[in-house]
């Protein structure tokens, strides 16, 4: 797996990794527009993700088969706050077909390394719905701590759902 920040030509593969995993991410993701993964509509968001990544004001990994493109996972560093708080929030989903081989977490720990390192960030935050016990796990072998509970924290497939609140700090940071 070649792992590396998204590029304005990964549209493509994008849009049908989104499609090919609609079931499995709907219940973790807010409800979207119809064309929201089109090729289209991901031509014109990696335009303003490439500019992010170019300013410092976000970073979107992704995991990549080596032989063939397919996208098998992302890791996205977004809400970069700077002054006293040095902060980021980090999303990310897997492939159905890639779930359970430790493929997220390779993808999250770069995307960590980057925030961390190039980002010079100092802490970043990641939450989830109490049932997202996939997630949990994940955070937790990455090294996040719980922090708190959200009532109503996102309006994620129409709903506002509870989240836990976890971070992960960088302790090389004074
Ligand atoms: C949440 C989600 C990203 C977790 O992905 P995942 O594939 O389970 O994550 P990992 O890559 O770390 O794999 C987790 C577990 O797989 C197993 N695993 C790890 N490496 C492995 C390997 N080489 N071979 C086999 N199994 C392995 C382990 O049990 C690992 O946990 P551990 O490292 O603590 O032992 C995934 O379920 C998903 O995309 N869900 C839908 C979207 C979503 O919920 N996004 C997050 C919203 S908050």
């Amino acid at each position: 797996m070649e792992i590396r920040l998204i590029r304005q030509q990964d549209a493509a593969a994008l849009s049908r990794f989104y499609i090919d995993n609609a079931e499995h991410l709907q219940p973790w993701e807010p409800l979207r527009a119809a064309d929201y993964h089109s090729v289209a509509a991901w031509t014109a968001r990696l335009r303003e993700g490439e500019q992010d990544q170019v300013e410092g004001r976000g970073a979107y990994f992704a995991g990549l088969h080596a032989d063939t493109g397919e996208i098998i996972g992302v890791c996205s560093l977004s809400n970069i706050v700077r002054g006293a708080f040095q902060a980021c929030h980090m999303g990310y989903a897997v492939g159905l077909a890639h779930q359970g081989q430790g493929r997220m977490k390779a993808i999250c720990r770069r995307a960590i390394q980057y925030a961390f390192g190039e980002l010079a960030l100092h802490r970043i935050m990641a939450n989830y719905m109490p049932r997202n016990e996939r997630s949990a796990q994940l955070l937790r072998s990455l090294g996040f701590a719980r922090e708190g509970l959200a009532k109503r924290y996102l309006l994620i497939n129409g709903r506002w759902e509870d989240h836990i609140l976890t971070s992960l700090v960088n302790a090389e940071c004074h």
